[in-house]
């Protein structure tokens, strides 16, 4: 049996009359990538910020790793598991990238319930910091302050805290979004490490196909709020759904 690690059961949104998220079912399983496409509007951040708790439900209900996190908030189910790529409001913008990522390590490890291990003091909770810089090739940036780094490494930053939280579901909402040619394989890479993990599943907003091709699983589809496919890439790929509403347009681009 595959675990389950994140299902979402009639979760919905109103935002006045507006339904933005209009009760999807989903269920989120180990070792997968999926993939959420669908139009600008489709209310696909909009279900990011239900999961993650950035929202509340007006109905429905997420479920992590079968904990019921529906009531709790941002930070509670952040040490639950749930990892939606850091923005830099929850950075220390005059910090080093360096201490950024210590401190998520270390807030990491004292949340968990693991023992107090040689690699808990300074110096190993620098090595690991230093090793995930290195991984997302920001290790020559280390000293630097977050504020004072290009649009491109601000986003694999938020990639390495997201890796030095280590949690169980990870969320990217178009990663590569603003990034130059060169740095968007970089995250993309790191995407596809992270899959490797069967004990955790990665969700990813993503647009371009070619980036949907490579890493996907599984493709779900959100058409004004609603879940209006979920499979195989290829099968969802060939669906009436995608091909009249989004081959034309948001995917044609690439
Ligand atoms: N806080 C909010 N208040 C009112 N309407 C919102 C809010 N957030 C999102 N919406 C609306 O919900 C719909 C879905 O938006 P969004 O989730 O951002 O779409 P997507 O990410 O798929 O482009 C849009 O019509 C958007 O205007
Ligand atoms: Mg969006």
């Amino acid at each position: 049996m595959i675990q389950i690690l994140l299902e979402t059961d009639a979760l919905t949104v109103r935002f006045g009359g507006h339904v933005a998220v209009d009760a999807v079912t989903c269920k989120f399983r180990a070792g997968e990538l999926t993939a959420i496409v669908g139009p600008n509007g489709a209310g696909k951040t909009t279900y990011f910020n239900l999961i993650s708790g950035q929202i509340a439900a007006s109905a429905g209900t997420v479920a992590l790793n079968g904990h019921n996190i529906t009531r709790l908030g941002v930070a509670e189910r952040c040490r639950l598991g749930l990892g939606r790529a850091f923005q830099l409001t929850n950075l220390f913008p005059n910090l080093s990238v360096l201490e950024n990522i210590r401190l998520v390590i270390q807030s990491r490890k004292h949340n968990g319930l693991g023992l107090f291990s040689m690699a808990d003091n300074h110096t190993g909770l620098i090595a690991e910091a230093s090793s995930i810089l290195e991984r997302v090739r920001l290790d020559t940036q280390k000293e630097q302050m977050v504020s004072e780094l290009s649009h491109g490494d601000q986003r694999k930053l938020e990639v390495a805290m997201l890796i030095g939280l280590d949690p169980l579901v990870y969320m990217f909402d178009e990663p590569t979004a603003g990034m130059s040619v060169d740095e968007a394989p970089v995250i993309l890479d790191l995407i596809a490490e992270i899959k490797a993990d069967t004990s955790r599943t990665v969700l990813l907003v993503e647009h371009k196909l070619d980036v949907i091709r490579t890493l996907a699983d599984r493709i779900i589809v959100l058409h004004n709020g609603a879940l209006a496919a979920d499979g195989p890439p290829a099968e969802v790929m060939a669906s009436a759904v995608v091909q009249e509403a989004y081959m034309g347009k948001e995917l044609d681009h690439v």
